[in-house]
């Protein structure tokens, strides 16, 4: 019996109030909206009141995206939350979700860290499961409350970093619009690159150039390696929500692949890198912007932490 088709039904986002220009930054560490904006592109971000945690944010993106999707949330039996900055270590934030936005006791729930690259995992995984048909309708929720993770102090990561939530319902087909494929790497043996170490106040700790370099590379290959996959040319791709970490990474893509700028979404001026919040938070804008059509063939990219890299083809 081949699988059923699986589509995004809908999407929602979520982005706390309170925005943190580049010019405020500077009053804090030695640094300037000049270079911030001209190295990375990123010209403000949200952060999260203390009672904005990531499930709260998590739970606001899943309520529009049912919204928008037409499901009630008792017709969910599958939530994946991607995230790096849960609001404990246990239980999972997607228990936290289900219950704040009255889920049924009988959906699964889980977390799932792969970094920025976390929302590619979850959809990829969220699909199988759907496809085994054991499951109908699942939230896929990207998720994070950075500004509890950064250091200040540093200049090289805290001005990259902001808060957010996205979200998409996944369930059966209607129409002609579905999944069409995805795929998962990581390269393990750069986890040095970008990290998080346990501690009394744990912080992100990165070498900037290093993972530059290394994305760009990972985000080729893996849009090449889909194309390919599915006889598809980079041309053929109405719009590619690429991960929002560093506009002159997405510039790069764009040039490798041969691609005009202007086919890619990009929202990072006024968000920043929000990690797995970045791609559902993306995909919400560019839809509601009327940026992607019925018939559309969609490209989603990411690379994080890890390092873990994706990629998947969505057909609207
Ligand atoms: N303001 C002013 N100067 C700064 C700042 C700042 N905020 N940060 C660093 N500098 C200085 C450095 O100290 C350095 O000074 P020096 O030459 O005197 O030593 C100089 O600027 C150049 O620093 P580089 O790190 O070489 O700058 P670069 O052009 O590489 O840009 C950046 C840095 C923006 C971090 C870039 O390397 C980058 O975007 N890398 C990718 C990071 C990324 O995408 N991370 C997210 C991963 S996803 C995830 O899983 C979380």
């Amino acid at each position: 019996m081949s699988s059923p088709a699986i589509a995004i039904l809908g999407t929602g986002a979520y982005a706390p109030a309170k925005v943190l220009t580049n010019a405020e930054l500077a009053q804090r560490v030695d640094t300037s909206d000049e270079w911030i904006f001209t190295r990375t592109g990123i010209r403000e971000r949200r952060i999260a009141a203390a009672h904005e945690t990531t499930s709260e944010m998590a739970a606001a993106a899943a309520r529009t995206a049912l919204a928008d999707a037409g499901v009630s949330a008792d017709e969910i039996d599958l939530i994946i939350v991607a995230t790096a900055t849960p609001d404990m270590l246990m239980p999972a934030t997607a228990c936290l979700v289900q219950s704040k936005i009255g889920a049924t006791t009988r959906s699964a729930c889980f977390d799932l860290n792969a970094a920025c690259s976390g929302f590619i995992y979850a959809l990829d995984t969220a699909w199988a499961m759907l496809g085994s048909g054991r499951y109908r309708h699942a939230l896929v929720i990207g998720a994070e409350k950075f500004s509890g993770i950064v250091d200040w102090q540093d200049r090289s990561t805290c001005v990259l970093f902001g808060d957010g939530a996205g979200a998409v319902v996944l369930g059966p087909a209607r129409g002609t619009a579905r999944l069409l494929g995805a795929r998962l790497y990581a390269e393990g043996g750069n986890t040095d690159l970008l990290c998080v170490r346990p501690g009394a106040k744990p912080v992100i700790e990165m070498k900037g150039r290093e993972v530059f370099k290394v994305a760009v590379r990972e985000m080729e290959d893996a849009v090449r390696d889909i194309l390919e996959q599915h006889h598809l040319s980079a041309h053929q791709i109405a719009c590619v929500i690429p991960h929002q970490a560093n506009r002159r990474i997405i510039e790069a893509i764009a040039q490798y692949l041969e691609l005009p700028l202007d086919r890619f979404f990009v929202n990072l001026e006024r968000y920043g890198n929000t990690s797995a919040a970045s791609i559902p938070l993306a995909l919400d804008e560019a839809r509601r912007a009327g940026r992607i059509r019925a018939g559309d063939t969609t490209l989603l990219v990411a690379f994080g932490a890890g390092l873990t890299y994706g990629a998947a083809l969505v057909r609207w």
